[in-house]
């Protein structure tokens, strides 16, 4: 069975005394409130990774992520974060190829591809993200271009390294707009998504695949979109800022 997954992608918010808050209230809530069978990640900025850390501490269903690494193991690469220092941080995911990160920082499939390499080397889980942007939508050429993108970053990897892949359909529209997928174009392209899975790994691999939706999620739109039956849970961003709303989008399951 492929797990509910609730990622928080705090972007750069929150400096180091209100990521530490956000984080706690998080824990707390969570704790009392939350199904064991749904998957909490909190994605704050680097620079609180470590003190995030500590405050999940062993909580069971509360994880870590990062928002980015670089696709090198070490070395000369300024500013950069390598995969062996979040594992030292005990960070358990990392978000890969967000759309922020390919519009502003030139990410491109092909490097996407080493980084998710990389990432699976560090046995780190890569959450993968795809999405059109609005021109592609309109033209109706949207489940192609995803499909593409995960040809061309994902479709190198083995059958064991693909399983350990989350995918987040983020439509680039969606983002920061309040302008939501309707539960339907959510699911169709899910169903898209492991389709194309499916037709290379096989149904089996594909349907151990969680696939998330991202895009102006909250609370009050979170369970009609995780009814779709490919909707495995969301990647969130400004949502994913107040505790409380946080934790109802998991609660929508
Ligand atoms: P919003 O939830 O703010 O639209 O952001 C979605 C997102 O980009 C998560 O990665």
């Amino acid at each position: 069975m492929r797990s509910k997954i609730v990622a928080g992608n705090w972007k750069m918010n929150k400096n180091l005394v209100e990521a530490k808050a956000l984080a706690s209230e998080i824990v707390n809530i969570a704790r009392d409130e939350l199904k064991d069978d749904v998957k909490l990640v909190v994605c704050p900025p680097f620079i609180s990774l470590s003190a995030v850390s500590s405050i999940l501490g062993d909580t069971q269903n509360v994880f870590l992520g990062a928002q980015n690494c670089n696709d090198n193991k070490a070395g000369a690469y300024t500013g950069e974060i390598s995969v062996d220092m979040l594992t030292s941080v005990c960070a358990s995911f990392v978000i890969i190829g967000h759309s922020e990160r390919r519009e502003y920082f030139g990410e491109t499939d092909d490097f996407l591809a080493k980084k998710v390499d990389t990432v699976l080397a560090a046995s780190i889980t890569p959450i993968f993200c795809c999405g059109e942007p609005l021109e592609i939508r309109e033209a109706e050429t949207q489940y192609k271009y995803v499909t593409d993108q995960i040809t061309a970053s994902l479709f190198h990897l083995n059958e064991e390294q693909i399983k350990k892949i989350v995918i987040a359909y983020e439509p680039i529209w969606a983002i920061g707009t309040g302008k939501t997928a309707s539960a339907e174009q959510a699911q169709q392209m899910h169903a898209e998504i492991r389709k194309h899975l499916a037709s290379k790994y096989g149904e089996s691999v594909a349907s151990e695949i969680s696939i998330l939706y991202g895009g102006s999620c909250k609370a009050s739109n979170a369970k009609e979109i995780f009814s779709g039956e490919d909707v495995d849970g969301g990647l969130i961003g400004g949502a994913s800022l107040v505790a409380r709303e946080f934790v109802d989008i998991a609660k929508s399951f």
